[in-house]
């Protein structure tokens, strides 16, 4: 898989950089934990964009950056100066973007001296521009410094004042294929599902994790899953039992969950 890809090589000294967009609910975030989870012997740095901070120059860069904050001394002074003010760490004008995006990359390949690093940014469709645009800068020149960036976008948000990802190695997260998807569906309810209910199922949700999911949340509360399971018996011939138990139904993702990514539709 790309991911498993992507940390061999950081590891092996080739700087990766690869932007997941999916639609929502489509596991790109499961694919980061998965990602973070395989990264023995890297050292991992994490963002999330948080719409509420998308208005906060260099906020994102902040949560990614902050626990290397004591390293700044290790940039030249210009970059040390800029990056400095952007974090509020020092008086000063707006610092100069440019020493802000070269003060990054130089502190993101500093760190990964010591150890291969990978930084993984979910949610970066609500990323302060700045931000964004600062990390897409260091990720285009990343060459050999052992450093991997790593980035979720949601596809149903477009980015205002255009993609500041454009242009960067992409993958098109897809859903579940059908098997996989019809696998997590039967891990989700209660027996197996008649493959008539099943197959309308996963077609309709083009294997969204998220969408399955939901459609089988309201199992014990009489819900979509209730619906599901007694569709499924109707089909089947079979006589609707009012309640299920609980202890009956698989855990969440069991089977399919357990590789992400390893059982997708073909991605772009
Ligand atoms: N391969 C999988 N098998 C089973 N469940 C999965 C799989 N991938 C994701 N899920 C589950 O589907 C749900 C949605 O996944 P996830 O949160 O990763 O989506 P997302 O693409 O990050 O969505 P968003 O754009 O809203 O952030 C989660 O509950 C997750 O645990
Ligand atoms: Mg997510």
């Amino acid at each position: 898989m790309a991911l498993d890809e992507v940390v061999a090589d950081t590891r092996a000294g080739r700087s990766q950089v690869l932007v997941l967009r999916g639609e929502a609910g489509v596991g790109k975030s499961a694919l980061l934990e998965y990602l973070a989870e395989n990264a023995a012997g890297c050292r991992v740095l994490r963002a999330v964009g948080v719409e509420s901070e998308m208005e906060l120059p260099f906020a994102g860069l902040h949560q990614l950056c902050a626990p290397l904050l004591g390293q700044l001394d290790r940039l030249p002074d210009p970059q040390h100066e800029a990056l400095s003010v952007a974090f509020g760490l020092r008086a000063g004008g707006a610092p100069d973007r440019f020493l802000v995006g070269l003060a990054v990359l130089s502190l993101l390949a500093e760190v990964a001296e010591e150890r291969p690093l990978v930084c993984v940014v979910d949610d970066a469709q609500w990323l302060d521009r700045v931000s964004a645009q600062t990390l897409a800068f260091a990720a285009r020149r990343l060459l050999a410094e052992r450093v991997a960036l790593v980035c979720a976008v949601r596809t149903s948000e477009p980015a205002a004042g255009g993609d500041p990802w454009r242009g960067l190695r992409e993958i098109t997260v897809q859903g579940l294929r059908d098997d996989d998807a019809g696998a997590l569906l039967d891990s989700l309810v209660p027996g197996r599902l008649d493959a008539r209910v099943r197959d309308p199922i996963v077609a309709e949700t083009h294997g969204n994790p998220l969408a399955l999911l939901e459609l089988t949340r309201g199992l014990n509360s009489g819900g979509a899953g209730r619906r599901v399971r007694s569709a499924g018996r109707a089909a089947a011939g079979e006589p609707d039992r009012a309640e299920l138990p609980a202890a009956d139904r698989g855990a969440p993702g069991r089977g399919a969950a357990a590789a992400p990514g390893g059982g997708r539709r073909a991605g772009g």
